[in-house]
Parts: C-alpha cells; structure tokens; sequence
C-alpha cells in the first residue's frame, strides 16, 4: 500500500528544499499577528532541515487574497519567524525569478495566493515551482485539504515527504478517532450547513453527541419548526437539516441544539437579553448560546471519554458573546479522563484565556483540513505525497 515518507525517516542534506507550510495566522485589525501556533508549530521541521545544511524556500498563503494585496503580505510573517530563528538569514522574496540566486538560507516567497494559478491548479505553474528545489516537503497539515498548486503538485515533479507537524497531526488526530473512548462528543460551531453535510452525517456515525452551535444551530433551529428573528440563517438549507435531524434518529447520535440563546439588535450591540428558543423576538439575533444551553453541554462534556471541537459557538468578536465559547473550552480543560482535539485557529482565537490550553490533547494547526480528515480520511495534499 502507498504511503507518506516523513522527513525524519530519510536522509535529506545540503539540498534545496520547497517547503509548503501554512501560515496562514490570524491576524488582528491592525495586520499585527494574533496568534502564531501555525509558526510555531513548523519550527521543528524547519529546524531539522536547516541542521542537515538545507536550502529552504518556504511558501505559504494567508488569507484569501485576489491577486496581490499588501495587506496580505508574508512580511509580518517572515518577521516572526526571524524572531523564532535569530541566528538565520531570512529574506523575502516578491518574484518567482528571485528564488535562483539568493544567498540566504531560508527564502520565503511572498504569499503564494499574489500568484494566479495558485488556486487555479496548473502543472507548469507546479513544475516552475519544483525547478528551484531538489525535494518537496509538506508540512502545511491546515491547506492539505485544498488542490491548491503548491499543495497537490510539486510531488508530481521532485521527490517529496511530509514534515514533522504533519506526521505529529495525522497520528494524533488517527489515534482519537479511530477506536476512540466513549462516550465521544464533537462540538461544531461554524455558519453554513451545505458546507458541512458530509461532515455531520460522518460524525453521527462515530459520536454519541453532536452537539451543534453557531450559525450552523440557527438554520437546525429553523427546520424544528422555531421562528429565529432576525438571525442569521441558511434558509435553502433548512429542508436538509430537517433530514439530517431525522438521519439522526436512526443512527446513536444524539444531535443538541440550543434550547435558550443569548440576542441582541446586532453584533455590536451591549444590551443583550436571554431568551427560550421558541421565544427568539422578531426583531432580535441569535448571538451566543444561553445558560440553560451551557448547562445540558456542560454536563455532556463532563462525561465524554473522547471530545473533538471545531469552531466558536457565538459571536465571539463582541465579548458580549464569548460566554459560550469560553465556557465550552473550560469544560473540556476539566475534564481530565477525556482525550481532546481543539481544531483552527479561529477556535483558539475565540477563546479569551489561554491558561489551560496545556489540557488539550492535541491542538490541530488544521480547521476545515481537521474536519475534511476526520469526514474522508485522507485528504488531496497527503493522498499528493504517496508513493
Ligand atoms: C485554514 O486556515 O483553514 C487554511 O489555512 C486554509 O485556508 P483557506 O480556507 O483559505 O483555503
């Protein structure tokens, strides 16, 4: 059966090295980076490969640019990652042209998203990318489920491996879910049904609780029959939450919706008022998940074995609405007998306090890639690396 070579089980040295990560960090208003664990957490590679006398030019997104955009520059990235590597030469480098004849150690190439057939798959884009490097290594765990040309096509051209972070989070992430401890609970937040069918209807197979929060909980809220206000909502996908609402009674999962929600006239609001969920007033929108709501999770929570959470379930911007998000993150810190995975990076910067974050099991670099993972067991950047 093909399979993925990781770095450290082979000798790579003084070679040139493309390597794929995903920085693609959250930044705060004012472009200033807000959490950098995405960096933080390819530095072990990066580390292993510059003590074998490699070459490495380092590509990554952020964000999701049209085109070139200052805005989206890799600088403040590049900066950082210069803090975490003082004692390297770091240059960063607008043009393809510029990769050739650096005399730096470690290139970084502007934010790959300026470049057009990033997005739109294209093999000579692919190839021109390989041509400056004697091997491939990804280590982008967060982008492994898009085809993006960087990610699926540069194996098709030099040998290619995956980094230590990869290894480190497609280990994890099997070894929770496969065979996982009961009762298993996931927690997703998020806005849109219709991307996360496949998603639900997988986790209902292998869950005891889904448990459901965030804009996402608006539109199943709507196929109960309840009048949401003004909220958010994906009236189209009503029709498909009612049916996955009813899959769920045929499978062992049990799927929790909020009974009680946290509204107010808008997001920016500070007046805020909790009401039941049949009592949502017309005029007013869902923005975090109430009290009563926070007790029934709270309890599933205590009690699950094995716990995976992805996305915040308020509107966390506002502090107004963070309570719910925070609280969930305090229940899974507490409980000590449950394996935890606590996926992306908007998850993380939803949280107001960071101090028990060293109670998660595993903290994945990847939000949508988690997920995809989790729903297909594979994805397109690894299925890319196998040989
Ligand atoms: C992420 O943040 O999930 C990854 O970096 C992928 O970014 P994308 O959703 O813009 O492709």
């Amino acid at each position: 059966m093909s399979k993925v070579t990781y770095i450290d089980e082979v000798e790579i040295k003084n070679k040139t090295i493309l390597l794929r990560v995903d920085f693609n960090v959250s930044l705060n208003k004012n472009l200033t980076i807000a959490d950098d664990m995405r960096i933080q957490q390819a530095l072990p590679t990066i580390k292993l490969l510059l003590k074998n006398n490699n070459r490495l030019i380092i590509v990554s997104h952020l964000g999701r640019p049209q085109g070139f955009d200052e805005k989206y520059s890799l600088r403040v990235v590049a900066e950082r990652l210069k803090e975490y590597l003082p004692k390297e030469k770091i240059y960063l480098a607008k043009a393809i042209e510029e990769l050739k004849n650096r005399p730096e150690n470690i290139i970084v190439l502007e934010n790959i998203r300026f470049f057009p057939k990033e997005k739109d798959y294209s093999n000579i884009f692919a190839k021109k990318l390989s041509s400056f490097a004697d091997v491939y290594v990804n280590d982008a765990f967060g982008v492994c489920h898009r085809s993006d040309t960087s990610v699926i096509g540069p194996p098709k051209f030099i040998p290619s491996y995956g980094g230590l972070l990869l290894k480190k989070e497609l280990e994890t992430i099997a070894k929770v879910i496969k065979n996982p401890k009961k009762p298993v609970v996931a927690i997703i937040g998020g806005a849109k049904v219709s991307t996360k069918v496949g998603l639900i209807n997988k986790l209902m197979k292998i869950v005891d609780y889904l448990i459901i929060g965030g804009g996402l909980a608006n539109t199943f809220v709507c196929a109960q029959g309840h009048e949401i206000g003004a909220s958010f909502c994906e009236y189209e996908s009503v029709q498909l939450a009612r049916k996955l609402l009813s899959l769920a009674k045929n499978n062992r999962a049990f799927i929790v919706l909020p009974v009680d929600a946290v509204v107010a006239n808008n997001k920016e609001d500070k007046e805020t008022e909790v009401v039941k969920i049949e009592n949502i007033p017309q005029n007013k929108c869902i923005f975090d998940i109430g009290p009563e709501t926070k007790a029934q999770i709270g309890g599933i929570i205590a009690k699950a074995k094995t716990i995976i959470w992805n996305g915040p379930v308020g509107y966390f911007e506002n502090p107004a609405f963070r309570q719910g998000t925070d609280f969930i993150y305090y229940s899974i810190t507490h409980n000590n007998k449950a394996m935890s995975i606590v996926g992306g990076g908007d998850t993380l910067a939803a949280i107001s306090k960071k101090e028990y974050l060293d109670k998660i099991t595993h903290i994945s670099t990847g939000g949508g890639a988690l997920l995809e993972y989790i729903e297909k067991g594979t994805l397109p950047g690894i299925e890319a690396l196998k040989k």
